[in-house]
């Protein structure tokens, strides 16, 4: 089983699970054929990825049908490995069930079950601890789908991949993990009707989704086992650096680091979530996105170490260029990854380019990296 894009199925693959809607409905069995009816179909509910029969179990980006040429199965062969996994589908999948039941016991009235969030985020410590060799550990979780409860997940896994670049021990990763992972706990308390309103909303209407920090910050500030600085992310992860933010509108001094943290993965997640909706936004746009906000939205020091350690485009991977051209990432500029210095080896008409060439995105800023074929581990680990 591995899990693909929807852009990357291929007629009659089969379907290795099920696919629900965001709201819980069935829509495909398992060992249903994919045609392009329901590839279409799939992209206008809002999934981004299903798992598919063959390969090996893991967060793989098919590379299949990307570029016919000669040169790409070259490229295939060097690079044998997929796209890392920083999670394991079963803990991904237990995070995302656990989250789900917390939600709907909220929205029933009945008491958050802490123990098995708890569990969920020591989980994910663990496994991000145990993988942090692993270059590509923001992008590698880029195409996940877009179910309401994966979002919460995303978040959590991005919060903790950066507290542990931040050098937090494990009873802070814990703390910031669980905030992080019940931080939008307080929307199963705001009316559906509003929550769930296609098109824009009303000056009140979003007045009242507002209130779900507030909510979340009483629902979570009940439970003795969840520390205030992790119930403190429910209620400040909207608030910004410079006060313009809500619920209270505190400016940075105000805001504990770990909701600083919450509130930049929460805004990664949600850009790059939206790839297969018609304003598709690609990962090095969210995060040029998410730069232009330092200062305004969230705190520089945060978001710099949030951007500088994304490795979005480790040097190693092999990326496809905007031109057409795929090369391969040989020097990445510290302050803005998402712009790489690129070696190409094969040009838009597939054809092998045998005379060194680079470019470097940041002096070429009309061009972009489109997609990445592949990842590469670190050197030497
Ligand atoms: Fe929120």
């Amino acid at each position: 089983m591995k899990r693909i894009a929807i852009y990357n199925i291929k007629p009659e693959m089969i379907l290795a699970k099920e696919v629900y809607s965001r709201d819980g409905r069935l829509l495909l069995c398992k060992g249903s054929a994919l045609n392009q009816e329901w590839v279409d179909k799939l992209a206008d509910y809002g999934i981004p990825t299903v798992y598919v029969e063959g390969g090996s179990a893991g967060n793989e980006v098919s590379v299949e049908g990307s570029k016919p040429a000669k040169g790409m199965e070259e490229l295939k062969r060097m690079y044998q490995g997929n796209v890392p996994d920083m999670i394991t589908i079963e803990v991904r999948e237990e995070a995302e069930r656990v989250v789900q039941e917390i939600m709907q016991d909220v929205k029933t009235g009945r008491l958050i079950k802490t123990n098995k969030a708890r569990k969920v985020v020591e989980n994910i410590v663990t496994q991000l601890i145990n993988n942090r060799h692993i270059v590509g550990k923001l992008a590698d979780i880029r195409i996940l789908d877009d179910y309401t409860f994966a979002h919460s997940v995303n978040v959590c896994i991005l919060s903790i991949s950066t507290g542990i670049i931040m050098g937090y021990s494990k009873i802070r990763l814990r703390e910031l993990g669980i905030g992080a992972l019940l931080h939008d706990v307080g929307k199963m308390r705001i009316p559906d009707e509003i929550l769930n309103k296609r098109g824009p909303l009303t000056e009140k209407e979003f007045e009242e989704i507002k209130k779900h920090t507030i909510l979340g910050y009483e629902l979570l500030s009940e439970h003795p086992d969840i520390t205030s600085n992790a119930a403190r992310i429910s209620i400040q992860h909207h608030e910004c650096y410079n006060g313009s933010g809500y619920p209270w509108g505190v400016r940075d001094e105000e805001v504990h680091e770990y909701s600083k943290i919450v509130a930049i993965a929460d805004v990664y997640d949600a850009l790059t979530a939206d790839r297969v909706y018609k304003n598709a936004i690609l990962p090095y746009e969210a995060m040029e996105i998410i730069i232009a906000s330092s200062g305004y939205q969230f705190d520089p020091k945060t978001l710099r170490l949030f951007v500088e350690n994304s490795e979005i485009y480790p040097v190693g991977s092999t990326v496809e260029l905007s031109t057409g051209d795929v090369g391969m990432v040989v020097n990445v500029n510290r302050a803005l990854p998402t712009r790489p210095v690129v070696k190409l080896i094969i040009d838009a008409d597939g054809k092998d380019i045998t005379k060194e060439m680079q470019i470097d995105l940041m002096n070429n800023t009309t061009i972009f990296v489109k997609k990445i074929l592949n990842f590469r581990k670190k050197a030497g680990l």
